[in-house]
């Protein structure tokens, strides 16, 4: 079975920061531009994936078929509080036997975070969009991928083989600006 597109989605702090040291998404780092974005796109997604914390950041996609990372089962287990979700622990089952139990086959998977969730799909993504809130520092927050703040967001990128391929701006008051990366030179899926 083939795998769904894989779209992802972010807004970071000028240090590359998706959640402060709470590992809470602060109302500093919510622009009505970027949600608006974001909660279109999900709109548009066959089905979405997220760790245990990563809901929607402000709701309202319940509905979407999805996969909720967790650790605490070894593979896939449906969710007995979801009857559209699935946990999945990607040590002990792939993407595509995840996605085969989700029954999704073609279409766009949103991948929407957290740290280590948007580090797992840095091989695979067709697309990330990745918005900039430059006025914003988190000290000591959640990183949007697992090597930052060592390398910066776009650098992690950049060395995942992705380039951008269009920078709008969102916002001009907070200077919110959303790049759209994609595979520079892979051969798209
Ligand atoms: N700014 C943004 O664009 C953005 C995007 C996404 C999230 N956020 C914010 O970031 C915060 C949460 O970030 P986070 O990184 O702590 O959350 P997260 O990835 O959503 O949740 C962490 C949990 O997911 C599970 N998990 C993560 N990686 C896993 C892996 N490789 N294998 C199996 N399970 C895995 C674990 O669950 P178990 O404990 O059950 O094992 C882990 O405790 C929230 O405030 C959220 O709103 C912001």
């Amino acid at each position: 079975m083939p795998l769904p597109r894989i779209e992802g989605y972010a807004i970071v702090s000028s240090d590359g920061m998706l959640a402060n040291a709470q590992g809470v998404m602060p109302p500093e780092l919510v622009f009505e531009a970027d949600q608006n974005f974001f909660h279109g796109a999900l709109e548009q997604a066959d089905a979405l994936v997220h760790g245990r914390h990563s809901h929607e950041r402000y709701p309202p996609t319940g509905h979407k078929p999805r996969l909720i990372a967790t650790r605490s089962i070894t593979a896939l287990e449906h969710d007995n509080e979801n009857a559209n979700a699935w946990l999945w622990n990607p040590s002990g089952a792939s993407i595509e036997d995840a996605c085969a139990a989700l029954k999704i086959a073609g279409g766009t998977l949103g991948v929407i975070g957290g740290t280590d969730i948007f580090g797992l799909f840095l091989p695979l993504y067709d697309t990330f969009h990745l918005s900039h809130a430059p006025s914003v520092t988190l000290p000591g927050g959640r990183p949007v991928f697992p090597q930052v703040p060592a390398l910066s967001a776009d650098e992690v990128l950049k060395r995942s083989g992705l380039a951008v391929k269009k920078t709008r701006v969102l916002d001009p008051s907070a200077n919110i600006t959303l790049s759209t990366w994609e595979p520079e030179n892979r051969t798209a899926r």
